[in-house]
């Protein structure tokens, strides 16, 4: 399947993405949140890391129920993060340091206290009474159908004012927008237009797969796998999520975003790898990189990640640029689940894999979950829906800069803690440490900066063997082997002709011609060696 280098695409087929929860990355000004002149000072780090895009999570005004995806007002920043001024500065800053900034795009729903919802809740003849998904009562005045909120109970709630119930996938507080109607998909794409004009580089669409529900309003089935599973889980959400008619929404996003040059939409989609194709698009074109976390949900042995990765290429269609997450705001740390060891083998599949790869903050340092105590719990989903471990305030804990108390996130009380400081992954320790997995990410992005064959070249996979995952990139007569040992033994390996090793994952090998073609991979190593053509 070799394939013929072919020229660098758009810029996100080459760029590295580092997703950022801006309250938890650099408080500037004490009050233990962080925001836009803290992630200002921090530029240096980002450039030094050598990341190309950062996605920042909502930046808009909210109450912050959750995580700033309940906005109150798509055109302004929230008091918390700073102004419009100072996020025009921070776009102005990242782009001189080469860096590109993508916003979160939150169509699906609002906060209870937007404007549109204010108007739209007041009475069924205001002029957005149709904004959002309204319905009368059933007949014994309970809600329209059996459908859940993703974060507990009915997806239903009443109004008083207009004697009808709204639906809301997830919070109560989050009204769901109705993609039915023209006027609120024109409104959407006047405020992507909006940061588009400032400069933002593209967006994450959230929650991209529910935009649209069912128009009968069919109840949903129970789920025969429904044991053991939280409440919300115990349907099969077939009327509520991934409709056909949400394509249409994700295509008209795409339309909007067209209209720019250069710009560029990623997006958070629900369900199996199988489903992930679609939201390519075909005649018409839907988003650029589909978020894919098969990395994540794959077990952690050779023979399930070969299965994993195949199964993903296979899913995509063949014009899809492929897409490769290892963390994010929403999944549990994947370095308390592997193990610090194996975390560094992750972070070389991650970046040799054909596909644009994304990280979340702190997956550089190989971060793990921080103990959060029940009575600092901000999430909704763990207090709505306890007793699942579903709590996503671990991953979302403040970045840890250095092994000070408030690991230099913030002078003040970080809003939510810190994992104690001994002992504990942090940034400045590992930038002095040539070994650290931090060295080793920094280590990776430079080498596909340099290899295009990293970047663009072909996949094709060679037998796992021997808790041994390997593969090779092609490009033109360019060959680079890529073998990671999951294993916390060595391992041999074998290859045919000559190779040059480039980069071991312990970072203390010189890059130098190998006498032999095999190697003995030490436990939990993984290694990259050019081949020399045959
Ligand atoms: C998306 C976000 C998640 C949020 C949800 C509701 O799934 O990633 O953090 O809770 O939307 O807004
Ligand atoms: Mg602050």
């Amino acid at each position: 399947m070799s394939e013929a280098s072919r020229n660098e695409g758009a810029w996100w087929e080459s760029a590295v993405i580092y997703e950022i929860a801006l309250i938890s990355f650099q408080d500037s000004d004490g009050d233990g949140k962080g925001d836009l002149a803290g992630l200002t000072s921090r530029i240096d780090y980002l450039k030094w890391l050598g990341v190309d895009a950062v996605w920042l999570t909502p930046v808009y005004k909210s109450p912050f129920r959750d995580l700033g995806y309940d906005i109150s007002d798509y055109c302004s920043i929230d008091r918390a993060f700073g102004s419009l001024e100072a996020f025009d500065r921070l776009l102005k800053a990242l782009h001189a340091a080469d860096i590109r900034v993508i916003l979160d795009l939150v169509p699906n729903h609002t906060a209870n206290d937007h404007a549109w919802f204010i108007e739209s809740s007041s009475s069924r003849n205001s002029a957005k009474a149709d904004w959002y998904i309204w319905a009368d009562a059933a007949e014994n005045g309970g809600p329209p159908n059996n459908w859940l909120s993703r974060f507990g109970g009915s997806g239903w709630e009443w109004c008083e004012a207009r004697r009808q119930y709204y639906y809301h996938s997830f919070l109560v507080e989050q009204p769901d927008l109705n993609w039915r109607n023209p006027q609120l998909r024109a409104a959407i794409a006047d405020v992507m237009r909006f940061w588009l004009d400032r400069g933002v580089d593209g967006f994450r669409v959230d929650a991209s797969a529910v935009l649209i529900k069912d128009a009968l309003l069919r109840d949903n089935p129970h789920n025969p796998q429904a044991k053991g599973k939280p409440p919300p889980q115990r349907q099969t959400p077939v009327f509520t999520d991934d409709r056909p008619e949400t394509m249409d929404c994700i295509e008209f996003i795409r339309e909007v975003i067209d209209g720019y040059p250069g710009r560029m939409l990623c997006g958070e989609v629900q369900g199996k790898t199988d489903r992930i194709g679609h939201f390519y698009g075909n005649d018409r074109p839907r988003l650029h990189l589909p978020l894919n976390f098969a990395l994540l949900d794959s077990q952690w042995d050779a023979l399930s990640l070969q299965a994993t990765i195949d199964a993903y290429f296979n899913a995509i269609p063949d014009h899809a640029w492929p897409v490769w997450v290892i963390g994010g705001h929403d999944k549990q740390r994947i370095a308390s689940q592997i193990g610090e060891p194996q975390m560094r083998v992750l972070a070389m599949l991650l970046m040799t894999l054909r596909g644009t790869p994304f990280f979340f903050m702190g997956d550089e340092i190989g971060r793990k979950r921080v103990p959060i105590p029940p009575d600092r719990v901000h999430d909704p989903f763990e207090k709505l829906v306890p007793g699942y471990g579903l709590c996503r305030d671990p991953e979302r804990a403040p970045m840890r800069w250095d092994d000070s108390s408030n690991g230099g996130f913030t002078t003040g009380d970080p809003w939510l803690p810190l994992e104690p400081r001994d002992g504990a992954a942090n940034v400045a320790a590992q930038q002095r440490d040539p070994r650290s997995i931090l060295a080793l990410f920094r280590a990776l992005m430079r080498l596909r900066r340099e290899r295009a064959c990293l970047r663009h070249g072909g996949y094709e996979p060679l037998r796992a063997q021997n808790d041994v995952l390997a593969y090779r990139r092609t490009d033109g007569g360019k060959e680079i082997l890529v073998a990671l040992n999951i294993a916390a033994e060595p391992r041999k390996l074998h290859w045919q002709g000559r190779g040059r090793l480039l980069m071991s994952t312990h970072l203390d090998l010189p890059s130098e011609p190998l006498p032999d073609a095999s190697i003995l991979l030490r436990g939990n190593e993984g290694v990259i060696i050019e081949l020399e053509p045959r």
